[in-house]
């Protein structure tokens, strides 16, 4: 069952709402969609890719939005063997499709319907833990622990910081300490990174 067929969560129809706004208010090529800034968006997807080789590797991007890290990706210079992106919002999957067409992506919960055990080599998230909703925490550690069990090799993900002291009401602030006690818990290697810009973190956890 879909996203679209299943009932949504409260915290579903925030973010759905919150992105759906933005996407009417500036349409698919204005950044501010997704990110403030192209420059920052990229930022992010340049530190996520240095999570292993991704050269022929299977490639889940779990809230993908308008599916630009297919894109980065590629004109990186990187050949992926697979790419699914999968968002909760079918108005940014639309247009993800409008904007690549041939986009491997779907309408697709996690949380409700998970995926196989080591599906995929690695699985990224860039920004789907951002905004404040019902449930946040329980919701954001239910969702990583949804994407370890996807991937074979590894995850890539990133978050908010609260230590850049920024105070946007509709941002969920996270401290790098409640990422790492979390999945400390799954006993597996992971790495911090903290050092590219001052209000975002990203962690890195390995399968093997
Ligand atoms: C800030 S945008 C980032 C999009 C893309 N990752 C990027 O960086 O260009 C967040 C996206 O995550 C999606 N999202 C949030 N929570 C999600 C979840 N639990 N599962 C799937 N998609 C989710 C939203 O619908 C939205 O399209």
């Amino acid at each position: 069952m879909s996203v679209a067929e299943a009932a949504l969560s409260p915290a579903d129809e925030v973010i759905i709402n919150y992105h759906s706004h933005l996407l009417r208010e500036y349409g698919s090529d204005d950044a501010r969609v997704i990110w403030n800034s192209r420059f920052s968006q990229e930022q992010r997807f340049e530190v996520l890719l240095q999570v292993g080789d991704l050269n022929r590797a299977s490639i889940l991007d779990v809230g993908c939005g308008l599916g630009d890290f297919s894109r980065y990706l590629a004109n990186r210079g990187i050949s992926y063997g697979s790419y699914l992106g999968i968002d909760i919002n079918p108005d940014m999957l639309d247009a993800a499709q409008e904007k690549y067409p041939g986009i491997n992506c779907q309408c697709r919960d996690i949380l409700g319907n998970p995926f196989k055990e080591g599906e995929f080599d690695y699985v990224f998230e860039s920004g789907i833990f951002n905004l404040k909703t019902p449930n946040t925490v329980k919701r954001t550690f239910d969702t990583i622990d949804r994407m370890l069990d996807a991937a074979a090799k590894g995850v890539a993900m990133n978050f908010v910081s609260k230590l850049s002291g920024n105070d946007n009401p509709d941002v969920h602030y996270w401290l790098p300490s409640e990422i790492v006690a979390h999945v400390e818990k799954h006993r597996l290697p992971f790495m911090l990174r903290h050092d590219y810009r001052t209000n975002d973190f990203t962690v890195f956890v390995y399968k093997r």
